[in-house]
Order: C-alpha cells, then sequence, then structure tokens
C-alpha cells in the first residue's frame, strides 16, 4: 500500500477554511422560500387549533402548513430500526413530546418566517404526561437489540457467591444532545415528480430511501445531496425533521423550500441520548480474577420509535468471567425520542463497567491497570467466538509507559499541588468493527484517470481524503489519478457515516470495485454491491480497542475538576490517514471530556419540557477545557476486511469519561457515580 496509511491534509480543507466549501444551508438556490418551524409548547396533547390567519398577511409570508392542510405521508414509513413515527409530521393534531414540530411558516425571508412562526397563535388540549424516568419505572420492558443481545452465561449468582470481592454499584448518566456545530438543515424541491435535496445528514442515499417511501415515490425518483457536513455525532444519521417539512412546504407552495434548525431546534426536535441507570455486580477471586460480570441497563426510549441503548456490548467482549449476565430494559415515556450519540451504548456502559473495575481493583488493593491484563480472553467472552484481532494489552501496556503510571501510587487523595488534589486513571474500551452492504463504481476514464463513485458522506472526518487513498491502493495507482465522487444518493445504496462503518463499509465497495475494474483491464466501468461477500463477518469477533489515561486536578474549595492530560491509545486496524484518524479520536477523547464533566439535559419534571435548550445552558467542552490530549495507534490490523482497517469513529469517546471520572476518584478519595461530575456535586461529597 502506497497512500493507506500516509498523513495527508483533508482534501477539502483549503475550500472550508477559505469559504468556498458550502454547506447544506449555504447552497444558492434560485426562487427560495424560507420555512420556520413551530414546535410543540406542551408535553403530550392535541393541537386545539392553529390561527393560520394571525400571520398570513404578515410581511412575506407565503403561507402555513400544519396537520390541517399538509400534503399526506405514507405511514410505512419506516427508520433504521423500524417503524418510526417522528418521520409523520404534520399528520394528526396530537403531541407526542415537547418540541413536537406543529407547523411550518413558510416566507420570502428567514427573519420573515421566522417573525410568522413566532407569532403563529397554537392551542392545545393537554393531557399527563410522563417524562420522569427511573430504572424501577412500571412501564420498563425487555429490550432486544441487533447489535447487542442479552446473554446469560455460567451461574452468575453462584459464581458471585464464591467470590472474594464483589462490587456491587449503580451508575447513571443523563439525557445528552449530539450538538453537532451545523445545525440540521435541508433544502428541497420538486422537479414535476421528482424530490430532489440538499440534506445535512450522515448518510444521502438511506436519507433518500426514507424520503421516498414518506412520499410514496420510487428511490429513483427521489435525489438527497449533502456535500459538506458539519459534523453529525448520531443525530444525522435520520431522514430529519428539517427535510421532511422542507419537502412538504416545496410540494404546498411549489418552490424550492429551505428549514434550518435554530440551536434551541436542534435540541429540541433532533436525537439525544437517552437517560440512563445502570447496574454493575462484579464477583473477583482475590487475585483478581473476575468470576461474575453481571450488568444491567435501562433507559428512556419514546413511544414513537424503537431506539434501544446497547450499554452492554462492552461486557460481553473486555474481560473474561465465568459468568456474565447482561439485560437491558426500555422505558417509554413523552419524550424527544432517543438515538444513537457519540458511541451509543459503548459510551455510557463503559463509564458504569470501567468505573466498577476500578472499584475493584481498590478494593483488591490491585494496580487497577494489572486487573485488566489479569482478565484478558483467550476468545469472545460470551460468544466463545474468535478475535480476528485483539490489541487491548498493547493498548494499555504502551499507554501505562507514555502516560508514566508505574510512578503512580495507588492510593487516593495523596498528592496534591497547593490547594488542588491530583489523581490519575485509566479505562479500556471496545467498539465492535464490521461493514454494511455498499455499492460502488469506479470508471477508467481517456485521460488515465479513474472516477470512483460511492453514496459515502464526509461528516468532517476526511472521508474523502481516506477513500481517495484506498481507491489509490486498490487500483494501485496514484492518488493524483482517483476523482472521486460522494455526497449523493445518485450514486447507489451505500451505508451511512455511522456506526463506526463508515470507512470499511464503503472500503470494501471500492476495494471490490476495483478488482473488478483490474478483471476488466482498468477499462470501462466496474460496478460492485457488497451485499453478498459480506457473509464472513460473523465467524469472529472484531472489534477496535483502546486503553485511555487520564490526569485531573480537583480543587476541594471551589469543587473544579480540571483535565490536565489525557493519552488514548488506539487499535483500529490499519491507520488508512494517521492525520485525520488522530483528529478523530481526539475529537472523540474531547466528547468523552465534555462526557465526564459538562454535558446534561436538564428537564423541568412538571412541564416535560427542556430546560436548558442553548449552549448557555447545556455545556460542552470549549477550548479552556481541553488540556493537552495525545492520541497514537499501536500495530493492529483487522484480517476480515479489505485493507486491515476497522473504525475509528467511535472508540474515540468510549471509556474517556470513565478514566475521567477514575482520575477523580483518585485525586480526592470520592467516587462518582452520576454524570457529569459537575463542581457542586464534587462539593458536596
Ligand atoms: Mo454514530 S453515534 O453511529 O453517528
Amino acid at each position: 500500500m502506497n497512500a493507506v496509511g500516509i498523513a495527508r491534509p483533508r482534501i477539502e480543507g483549503r475550500g472550508k477554511v477559505t469559504g468556498t466549501a458550502r454547506y447544506a444551508a449555504d447552497v444558492p438556490i434560485p426562487g427560495l422560500l424560507f420555512g420556520s418551524i413551530v414546535l410543540s409548547t406542551v408535553t403530550r396533547g392535541r393541537i386545539r387549533g392553529i390561527d393560520v390567519s394571525a400571520v398570513q398577511d404578515m410581511p412575506g409570508v407565503v403561507g402555513v402548513i400544519d396537520h390541517t392542510s399538509a400534503p399526506c405521508l405514507n405511514p410505512k414509513a419506516q427508520g433504521v430500526f423500524g417503524p418510526d413515527g417522528q418521520l409523520l409530521l404534520l399528520q394528526d393534531a396530537a403531541v407526542p413530546f415537547a418540541g413536537w414540530p406543529v407547523a411550518l411558516v413558510v416566507a420570502e425571508t428567514l427573519e420573515q418566517a421566522q417573525a410568522a412562526a413566532a407569532a403563529l397563535p397554537v392551542t392545545y388540549d393537554e393531557d399527563p404526561h410522563d417524562t420522569a424516568f427511573t430504572a424501577d419505572h412500571p412501564a420498563g420492558r425487555p429490550a432486544v437489540t441487533l447489535f447487542d443481545e442479552p446473554v446469560d452465561i455460567g451461574d452468575v449468582e453462584a459464581e458471585l457467591a464464591a467470590s472474594a470481592v464483589v462490587v456491587e454499584q449503580r451508575y447513571r448518566t443523563p439525557e445528552e444532545h449530539c450538538s453537532a456545530m451545523e445545525p440540521h438543515s435541508a433544502t428541497a424541491w420538486w422537479e414535476g415528480e421528482r424530490l430532489e435535496a440538499i440534506d445535512s445528514n450522515q448518510g444521502p442515499f438511506t436519507v433518500a430511501a426514507v424520503l421516498a417511501t414518506l412520499f410514496s415515490l420510487s428511490p429513483d425518483q427521489v435525489r438527497v445531496r449533502t456535500e459538506h457536513v458539519g459534523g453529525g455525532f448520531g443525530s444525522k444519521g435520520l431522514c430529519g425533521p428539517q427535510l421532511i417539512l422542507a419537502a412538504l412546504g416545496a410540494r404546498r407552495f411549489g418552490r424550492p423550500v429551505r428549514v434550518t434548525l435554530t440551536r434551541a431546534q436542534v435540541f429540541l426536535a433532533t436525537a439525544m441520548r437517552p437517560a440512563i441507570d445502570q447496574r454493575v455486580r462484579l464477583g473477583a477471586d482475590a487475585d483478581g480474577r473476575l468470576r461474575a460480570i453481571w450488568h444491567e441497563s435501562a433507559f428512556e426510549i419514546s413511544r414513537l420509535a424503537e431506539y434501544l441503548e446497547g450499554c452492554t456490548e462492552l461486557t460481553k467482549t473486555l474481560y473474561a468471567a465465568s459468568a456474565i449476565r447482561t439485560k437491558l430494559t426500555a422505558v417509554p415515556l413523552d419524550i424527544l425520542p432517543p438515538f444513537s450519540m457519540r458511541g451509543p451504548g459503548a459510551a455510557p456502559g463503559s463509564f458504569a463497567l470501567e468505573s466498577a473495575m476500578d472499584e475493584l481493583a481498590t478494593r483488591l488493593d490491585l494496580d487497577p491497570l494489572e486487573l485488566r491484563l489479569r482478565n484478558e480472553p483467550e476468545v469472545g467472552p460470551a460468544s466463545g467466538l474468535p478475535f480476528s484481532s485483539r490489541n487491548l494489552v498493547a493498548c494499555l501496556t504502551a499507554g501505562a509507559r507514555r502516560f508514566g503510571w508505574d510512578q503512580r501510587d495507588h492510593r487516593p487523595r495523596l498528592r496534591r499541588e497547593g490547594a488542588l488534589l491530583i489523581g490519575t486513571g485509566l479505562a479500556a474500551a471496545s467498539f465492535s468493527a464490521g461493514a454494511f452492504p455498499s455499492s460502488a463504481s469506479i470508471t477508467a476514464e481517456p485521460d488515465d484517470t479513474f472516477t470512483v463513485a460511492i453514496g459515502a458522506t464526509d461528516l468532517g472526518t476526511g472521508a474523502r481524503t481516506a477513500l481517495t487513498a484506498i481507491a489509490a491502493d486498490a487500483l494501485a495507482v496514484g492518488i493524483e489519478r482517483i476523482h472521486l465522487e460522494i455526497s449523493d444518493s445518485a450514486l447507489g445504496p451505500a451505508w451511512g457515516a455511522g456506526g463506526s462503518r463508515g470507512t470499511t463499509s464503503w472500503a470494501w465497495a471500492i476495494a471490490e470495485a476495483a478488482a473488478k475494474l483490474r478483471e476488466q483491464d482498468y477499462r470501462g466501468t466496474a460496478t460492485v454491491d457488497t451485499s453478498r461477500s459480506l457473509g464472513d463477518l460473523p465467524t469472529h469477533e472484531r472489534h477496535a480497542f483502546s486503553a485511555v489515561f487520564a490526569e485531573v486536578s480537583a480543587n476541594p474549595a471551589t469543587g473544579e475538576v480540571r483535565v490536565r492530560r489525557l493519552l488514548g491509545m488506539f487499535a483500529i486496524g490499519q491507520v488508512v490517514n494517521p492525520l485525520t484518524a488522530r483528529s478523530q479520536v481526539v475529537g472523540g477523547m474531547i466528547g468523552g471530556l465534555s462526557m465526564a464533566l459538562h454535558e446534561e439535559g436538564l428537564r423541568d419534571p412538571v412541564s416535560g419540557r427542556h430546560v436548558n435548550a442553548d449552549f448557555a445552558g447545556y455545556h460542552i467542552a470549549a477550548h479552556a477545557d481541553v488540556p493537552d490530549i495525545e492520541a497514537d495507534f499501536v500495530p493492529d490490523f483487522e484480517p476480515g476486511i479489505p485493507m486491515g482497517i476497522k473504525g475509528a469513529g467511535e472508540i474515540g469517546n468510549v471509556s474517556t469519561a470513565a478514566a475521567i471520572a477514575n482520575a477523580v476518584w483518585h485525586a480526592t478519595g470520592v467516587r462518582h457515580r452520576s454524570l457529569p461530575i459537575r463542581l457542586d456535586r464534587v462539593l458536596e461529597e
């Protein structure tokens, strides 16, 4: 390989810093109208009336669409995980959560649309609501997810009873919001019975497919383009409200309509991580060998859509134990539908498991690093399947060396610098690797270049740059001969940028198309679809691994915790581009830092509404919060996936919060089992 593995800056980097790269809301469209969404202010009930006449004559107003006037949508449309009521916007008077779109006001300018939306009188008949999540809520029911099936291996009760040391604790994480820098925006227009859209999302093909069903069109009647995306973090994996409403508005008024969410609307109407309450029981022999791991997780969901937070995935991957039991419980509430966010399942799951491992190490009087090394499994602890590659130990030991872990006195509250308490902590992580079906085509052009077309999208991670290198190596030509086309549903079926499976899925398709073109002696066009060739993936445990080390200071007078150092060592298979991959895992670690110390969506139990739907109230790590961060990769190669790659998208996030929480314990002697570790919580302890 000549291009894969070489650090190169982003292909579109110059365009982004000079402002020529266009995001969804930047693209000039002739005849454009602007839509402003009106969100429900009540949490459950029915719309009694919307007085359109009150705003109809305001300057620039073209019209208002509500449930009495909206074009009909097809109720058979489904989301990623099945039936999804949040797709069916403006179809009836029911209000399922606070923040539900109840109307779209369309006007000649954005300001006119927003003014009329703010003035639109909407009245409701309110019903009692339930937004209060508790793990033992009577509505809770067992949840089975595709990626995280419950397991019950061995005799957990007997192993716990036979253990020398047992740790049993509960860990809580709040609602968190994806908060991509670019708000969700879509522009839609109709060309006869064809629907065209420019949208900010994580996968134009899957979004276009949902849109086609919603509007009862064939897939080739819908085209969605997604040129540049300013982050998604999970929240743009759906066919979002901005796109559905823009398409409804364009249909109704016969002109292109652009809908861009405000920051508050991004909080109120797009995906969040659910609130989660986890119970972990670990039993070990006196020498630290695990006998039992019992991990139960309860989380809130919406009644509108099934989305299940797979918190126990790592629990079946990281450590050997004689008995392992996992269980997921979903609690349906009248809330904004949760969806995948930054290491879904694994990020909160690792906070619980890796905090509990740290507690176990303390109880055993054992180095937390040593505890992990002693429980390294030979095969998948729950599946019994071999690991395709497993380099967790390399991450732990290389990281420990670089971080200076052997200098650590494992007793808490011993290091001081002036008034500050100093501590260090570590955590291990895994995130499953794999690929989903994608198509790709490669055309040999007369000028000796190659056009590589794939319906991929680049969220800002460097996907364009990575895929160009992958195509060059797959064709055995220089990168200057590759012309890449992505970001367009018309390029054919492709998995989106999500689940840490974008690059692997696309690389697979590009590699197959390149092989076919080489068989064709580099002539014509080679088109492939990998649906059939992914068959061997389930025969192995496939995961990226990492170890994260953190150093924090805690101020006992103010309760302020600051992260001073973070080091992440990663095994993500063949690193396609060390520059952008490092940036991606550093970004993930910052997300983990933010989860540990800052992020917390707050809901008023009386009204059921979010009370901090902006960046003043919802804190995210800013530059001043981000310390010296180091990230590096250990040698790794995934034998089951072309080019040997695994995903880099989410592993950076996973376990960072646990490493920080463990460091806070080491600094202060106080264990924080609820995130975020706010200064008032530190002071109370
Ligand atoms: Mo990711 S949270 O699968 O976009």
